[in-house]
C-alpha cells in the first residue's frame, strides 16, 4: 500500500482544510477541498488561500491531475476554477451533485438553462469507481447525510472524508442541510470506519475545540475509540438523537448563500447579468 505524501492547508476564513496528496516520487497530485476567499459584505472574492497552493504545487513541480471536492460545501466557495485556470486537472464530486443542483435551482429560481446534470464538472464520481493520480490508486466511496452528494476519497492509506467526521473530540458535521439526514449520516461514518483501522483520515474543517490547536489528520482506530458522537457502542438512534438535537442549535452558515449558488456550478460565479456583473440572491423567508 503507497503512502501519499499529503500537505495541508489551513483556511482561516472558513477553518477548511485543503489538502495536496501525491505519491512519494511521483510528481503528479491532486487537491482536495480548496477554499476561494470571499469577502461577503463587500461581495469580493480573492485567490490569496488558493494562490498559497498554487506555490506549493509550482516550488515542487507538482503537476496537478485532479481538483476534487469532497461535496458542495455550504461555507466558503470553491478554488477548483481558478485553480485548473492557474495549474490544470479535472475538476471531481460525487455524482449526487445532480441532487443538490435539482434542489438548489428551484430555491434559487436560477437561469431557465442551468444545467442539473452535473455536466459543470469534469468527472461524477459514484460508490466504487477507481481513478489514478500518478501511480496512486483511488476510490470512492459515497458517504451522504451531511449532503446527500458526499463523497470520501481513499487514497492508498489515506481517506479523505470531507464533512462526515471530525476530530474525535469535534465529533461530526451537522445533517441540517436540504438533503442532509443524520441515519444516513450514521451508515457512512460506519463506511469509512470499516477501512482498516490504520488508516489516516483527513477531515475538511477544524474548530479547535477547548481551543486545542487546530488539527486535521486522524486515524480509524483513533475515531473507533474516542469519537464523541460515534465511538463505538453508539447505536443509530442514539446518534440520530444527538445530531438532531444539536443541529437545532446551530446557526445557519454565513456564507451559505453564495456557496451553494457558486459551488453547484463547480465554482464558477453566476452567469453576468446584461450589465456584466454577476451576482449572488438570497431568497427571504425559504430557509
Ligand atoms: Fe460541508
Amino acid at each position: 500500500m503507497i503512502k501519499p505524501e499529503i500537505r495541508s492547508f489551513f483556511h482561516e476564513g472558513s477553518n477548511t482544510i485543503g489538502h495536496v496528496v501525491h505519491a512519494p516520487g511521483d510528481k503528479r497530485c491532486a487537491i482536495i477541498d480548496a477554499a476561494l476567499d470571499y469577502d461577503q459584505a463587500a461581495g469580493r472574492t480573492r485567490t490569496d488561500f488558493a494562490d498559497q497552493i498554487v506555490a506549493h504545487v509550482r516550488e515542487h513541480g507538482l503537476s496537478v491531475e485532479w481538483i476534487l471536492e469532497t461535496h458542495a460545501h455550504a461555507d466558503h466557495l470553491s478554488a477548483a476554477p481558478y485553480l485548473k485556470q492557474q495549474l490544470g486537472g479535472r475538476i471531481g464530486i460525487g455524482e449526487h451533485i445532480t441532487d443538490v443542483q435539482k434542489l438548489f435551482k428551484t430555491l434559487f429560481n436560477v437561469e431557465k438553462t442551468f444545467n442539473t446534470d452535473g455536466s459543470q464538472f469534469d468527472r461524477l464520481f459514484k460508490e466504487g469507481d477507481r481513478f489514478k493520480i500518478g501511480k496512486l490508486e483511488a476510490h470512492v466511496l459515497h458517504t451522504p447525510g451531511h449532503t446527500p452528494a458526499c463523497v470520501t476519497y481513499v487514497i492508498g492509506d489515506a481517506a479523505f472524508v470531507g464533512d462526515t467526521l471530525f476530530m474525535p473530540d469535534g465529533g461530526t458535521a451537522r445533517a441540517d442541510f436540504p438533503g442532509g439526514d443524520a441515519a444516513m449520516l450514521y451508515r457512512s461514518i460506519e463506511k469509512i470506519l470499516a477501512l482498516p483501522p490504520e488508516t489516516r483520515l483527513f477531515i475538511c474543517h477544524d474548530y479547535g475545540p477547548g481551543g486545542r490547536a487546530i488539527a486535521w489528520e486522524t486515524t480509524v482506530a483513533e475515531q473507533r475509540a474516542k469519537n464523541i458522537h460515534v465511538h463505538q457502542g453508539v447505536s443509530e438512534p442514539e446518534f440520530v438523537r444527538l445530531r438532531t438535537e444539536r443541529d437545532k442549535q446551530l446557526a445557519v452558515p454565513a456564507l451559505l448563500m453564495p456557496s451553494i449558488q457558486v459551488n453547484m456550478r463547480a465554482g464558477e460565479l453566476p452567469p453576468p447579468e446584461d450589465n456584466g456583473v454577476s451576482y449572488i440572491k438570497i431568497p427571504i423567508n425559504k430557509l
